[in-house]
């Protein structure tokens, strides 16, 4: 039988992205509409070991809709992925009143949500994270602020490049995925993208790329790199060596994972955050909120755990057709 859930507590963990605000606060309202207390632990696991908890009430999120980043703070935690620190901290949630927490971060910090409900803690998941490198899920809070915000960014760089006749390569964030590239890819035009999915290393084939542009008298080269490729800045050297054209480096870096959320951002994290207060409220465990094939939907977080995401393969080719 389901255990009684009398008080929630709500983390963010891993990376901020941007719609983490917005998340917290659909969990709090609607665990405090579900009649339960909701509280507040912050700066994730490694705050939750040093009981850095709070009480949250509907003022507490008020005017946090609107910003990036995350009123809980967030961190990375080594010790969380030990047994020994694992038992502690439900302890310490016992210790707390806190019979269900709900997770806000990427596939790491879902991992340590599933430690937490094996020392029975009830969890759920929410996927925070720019990346849009969650298996079990269409969308990520945070990746389309920052894709949105890279694209911004690269249409500027493009306007310069074009005066100056130059070829930029630009880095964009997304850890060891090339999401973020490939939108950025599509929506920038651009007329390379290396995405570490797909990139063999052929330095030759880009070169080869950017002298058959100039001939055609193309006035710039826009070259969108992913994170999980790096080195842009040597590649620039080189690239600029063996074509005589001057080449540029820019790595986007944290602009991508701050800012305004943007209205899907804030509404889908809305949503998200009230469906796993809600669940926590039914008494649910282990559970992880997804959005799948155009709905909002809950899945087991083991299940989701061992899901492996297919690349868009067919993105990729429009992107190279384009
Ligand atoms: P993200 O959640 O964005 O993927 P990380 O991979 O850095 O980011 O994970 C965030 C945190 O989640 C880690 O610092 C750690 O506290 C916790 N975590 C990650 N992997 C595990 C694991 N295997 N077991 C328990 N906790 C983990
Ligand atoms: O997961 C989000 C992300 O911004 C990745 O794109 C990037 O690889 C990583 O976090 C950077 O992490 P840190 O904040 O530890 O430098």
């Amino acid at each position: 039988m389901a255990k009684e859930v009398k008080t929630i507590g709500v983390l963010t963990s891993g990376g901020d992205s941007p719609g983490m605000n917005a998340a917290i606060r659909g969990v709090v309202r609607t665990g405090l509409f579900r009649n339960l207390k909701v509280k507040g632990i912050r700066r994730g696991f490694a705050g939750l070991l040093n009981e850095e908890i709070i009480d949250m009430n509907r003022k507490s999120v008020s005017e946090i809709i609107q910003h990036g980043g995350t009123i809980l703070y967030t961190a990375r935690c080594e010790e969380f992925k030990e047994l020994e620190y694992q038992k502690k901290a439900a302890d310490i949630c016992r210790k707390h009143g806190i019979d269900g927490v709900v997770v806000i971060g990427g596939d790491g910090s879902y991992r340590g949500a599933g430690a937490l409900s094996e020392q029975g803690i009830n969890t759920v998941g929410l996927p925070g994270t720019i990346d849009l490198d969650i298996a079990c899920t269409d969308y990520t809070i945070g990746f389309d602020t920052a894709v949105n915000t890279a694209m911004e960014a690269i249409d500027k760089i493009r306007d310069t490049s074009t005066s100056h006749e130059r070829c930029s390569i630009i880095e964009v964030m997304g850890r060891n995925a090339g999401y973020i590239a490939l939108w950025c890819g599509i929506a920038n035009g651009a007329e390379d993208v290396l995405l570490p999915e797909y990139y063999q290393g052929d330095e030759q084939q880009i070169i080869d790329h950017i002298l058959a542009n100039k001939k055609k008298k193309k006035s710039h080269h826009i070259i969108i790199n992913a994170e999980g490729i790096g080195h842009s800045t040597s590649m620039s050297r080189r690239i600029e060596a063996a074509t005589g054209i001057e080449t540029r480096a820019t790595i986007l870096g944290y602009m991508q994972r701050g800012g305004m959320p943007t209205c899907r951002d804030r509404v889908f994290a809305s949503v998200m955050g009230s469906m796993a207060a809600d669940l926590l409220a039914d008494g649910k465990t282990n559970r992880v909120v997804c959005y799948r094939d155009g709905k909002f939907v809950d899945m087991d977080l083991t299940e989701a755990l061992n899901m492996k995401k297919e690349f868009w393969e067919e993105q990729y080719k429009i992107c190279k057709i384009l």
